[in-house]
C-alpha cells in the first residue's frame, strides 16, 4: 500500500522563493494506491472562473497576470480571484515545498520553474513557457485541455483525486509521466496548490512541473567516483573499529581477565591455608597476591590510556606531546624527537586535542615500525586563522599513492585514520613522501 502524498500548509516564505526550489524526484512522493476520485471526462464542466490573461516567467522570476476585467464574474457564483490569492497560494507552496524537502539539493533551475494554473476540474487555464515547453505544445494549445488526459493511465488517478481533494488546501506532491505532442513522455515531480478565494472555495490550483535533475556524465562520473572512495574509507573505518574491538576484548579477556582470575585463586589459597592454620604461608600468598593486584591496576591504566591519553586530561596537549616525543626517544634510542611547539595550550580548541595528539602518535608509530629514520620534527603552531600539526621525518620514504586514481592501496589503518580524524573536524590532511626522501604529514584546521 503506498502512502498518502507529502502535504503541508500554511507558511510565510516570500513567494518567488519557489523558483528556486531546486529540482529532484523522490520515489517517497509516489503512490502506489489511493482513492480514485474519476470524473467522467465528457461530463466535466467548462472552465468559468475568472478570465487568466497570462502566466509566464521573466529572467528566472515567473509573473502571474491576472487580467480581464472585474465584471468578468465566474459563473459557479465564487468571488472572482484577486492576485492577493494567488500569491497567497504561491507563499504556501513555497513553504511546503521548502519544508517538506529538506534533502532538497540545492541545484536550481536556471531556465525557470515550469508553470501552470488548472480550473479545479483540471483543464489548463494558462501555462507558462517552461510548463508548455515540458510538453511539446505551446502555452495557447494546452489552455483547456485537461492535464489528468496526458497522464500515463497509472497516474491519472492521482492528479483527479488530488483535484477532488483540493478543497484542503494543502499542498500535494507526487511524481507522474505525462504524455506532451506526439507522446513525448516527461517524467516529472507534481506539486499541486490550491488557489482559494477569499470564501474560502477552491477557485484554481497551481501547478509546478518539477523535471529530475538531468546530471553530466562528467558529474555522475565524479559523484560515483567520491562515493566509492566514501565506501572504501568507511568499510576501511568499520575494518578498523572490528580490530579495536577484538584488541580490547582480547586484552581484557588475557589481561585483565587472566589477572583477576589468578587474584581469586591465590586468595582462595590464603583462606584455605589460614583455615589450616599456616598463618606464615597464607601471609606470603597475600603479598604475592598485593603484588598481582598492583599490576593489574597498572594494566586497567594502560588499557585507559590507549583509550584516552590520560595526561591529555591531567596536563594537557602540548605536555601530553612534550611527555610523547620524550618517551619515544628514550624507548627507541637511536631517534631523535625534536618537539617544536609555536603555540599556547589555549589556543587549540578542545575538540581537536584529543586529534592532534592521536596524529602525532600514529605518525610517530609509522616512523619507528616503517621509516628507518633518525630524526623526527613535530611542530605545532598557528598561521593566520590555522592551527598547524607537521610530523616530518628523515627516513625512507615510500610511494605516496593518495593521489592515484585509485586512492590509496595500504593495507594498514593509521593513514587512513589519520586523514578521517583531520576531515571529520572540518581540517585538510596533507601526506608528502617519496622513496629516499623521508616523510611529511600534516594537517590543518581552520580555528
Ligand atoms: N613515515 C613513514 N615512512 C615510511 N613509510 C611509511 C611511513 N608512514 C607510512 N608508511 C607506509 O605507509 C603504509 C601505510 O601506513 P598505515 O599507517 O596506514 O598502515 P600501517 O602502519 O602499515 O598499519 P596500521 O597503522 O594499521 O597498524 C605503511 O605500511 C608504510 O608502508
Ligand atoms: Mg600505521
Amino acid at each position: 500500500m503506498g502512502r498518502d502524498p507529502p502535504s503541508s500548509s500554511d507558511g510565510s516564505l516570500s513567494w518567488h522563493c519557489i523558483f528556486h526550489a531546486p529540482r529532484m524526484i523522490t520515489n517517497d512522493t509516489r503512490h502506489a494506491s489511493g482513492v480514485l476520485a474519476r470524473r467522467s471526462r465528457e461530463h466535466r464542466p467548462a472552465w468559468s472562473g475568472p478570465p487568466w490573461r497570462a502566466l509566464h516567467r521573466n529572467v528566472g522570476i515567473a509573473r502571474i497576470c491576472i487580467g480581464g476585467p472585474m465584471e468578468d464574474k465566474p459563473s459557479h457564483g465564487a468571488e472572482p480571484l484577486k492576485l492577493r490569492d494567488v500569491t497567497d497560494a504561491m507563499r504556501r507552496m513555497s513553504a511546503a515545498i521548502e519544508t517538506g524537502h529538506r534533502c532538497f539539493r540545492a541545484i536550481t533551475d536556471g531556465r525557470g520553474t515550469a508553470l501552470a494554473v488548472l480550473a479545479p476540474d483540471g483543464h489548463f487555464v494558462s501555462v507558462n513557457h517552461g510548463a508548455a515547453r515540458l510538453l511539446g505544445y505551446t502555452g495557447a494549445e494546452l489552455i483547456g485541455r485537461s492535464l489528468a488526459d496526458m497522464a500515463d493511465d497509472g497516474d491519472r488517478a492521482w492528479i483527479v483525486d488530488c483535484l477532488a481533494a483540493s478543497i484542503s488546501c494543502t499542498l500535494r506532491s507526487f511524481n507522474v509521466v505525462l504524455h506532451g505532442r506526439d507522446n513525448r513522455e516527461a517524467s516529472v515531480l507534481l506539486h499541486f496548490q490550491p488557489v482559494m478565494d477569499g470564501r474560502g472555495n477552491c477557485s484554481a490550483v497551481l501547478v509546478i512541473f518539477e523535471e529530475p535533475v538531468v546530471l553530466q556524465q562528467g558529474l555522475v562520473d565524479a559523484l560515483m567516483r567520491s562515493e566509492a572512495d566514501f565506501r572504501r574509507l568507511y568499510t576501511h573505518l568499520l575494518t578498523g573499529q572490528e580490530h579495536e574491538r577484538k584488541r580490547l576484548s582480547s586484552e581484557l579477556h588475557d589481561g585483565l581477565g587472566q589477572a583477576l582470575t589468578l587474584v581469586k585463586l591465590m586468595v582462595e589459597d590464603a583462606l584455605g591455608r589460614m583455615r589450616h592454620g599456616s598463618a606464615e604461608q597464607a601471609e606470603s600468598l597475600l603479598e604475592t597476591t598485593l603484588l598481582r593486584i598492583r599490576e593489574t591496576i597498572g594494566e586497567v591504566r594502560h588499557i585507559c590510556n590507549d583509550l584516552r591519553p590520560r595526561l591529555l586530561d591531567d596536563l594537557g596537549l602540548v605536555p601530553a606531546l612534550e611527555a610523547l616525543c620524550k618517551q619515544t626517544q628514550q624507548c627507541t634510542g637511536n631517534l631523535l624527537v625534536v618537539f617544536d611547539c609555536r603555540i599556547v595550550e589555549n589556543e587549540v580548541p578542545d575538540n581537536l586535542k584529543a586529534d592532534i595528539f592521536r596524529i602525532a602518535q600514529e605518525a610517530i608509530n609509522n616512523i619507528i615500525k616503517h621509516a628507518l629514520a633518525t630524526e623526527i620534527n613535530i611542530v605545532l603552531r598557528r598561521a593566520a586563522k590555522d592551527i598547524l600539526l607537521t610530523i616530518q621525518d628523515n627516513g625512507i620514504g615510500f610511494d605516496d599513492l593518495s593521489g592515484s586514481p585509485d586512492g590509496p592501496t595500504f593495507s594498514g589503518l593509521g593513514l587512513l585514520g589519520m586523514r578521517e580524524r583531520v576531515e571529520s573536524n572540518g581540517g585538510s590532511f596533507a601526506l608528502t613522501s617519496g622513496e629516499g626522501s623521508g616523510t611529511l604529514v600534516s594537517a590543518a584546521w581552520r580555528v
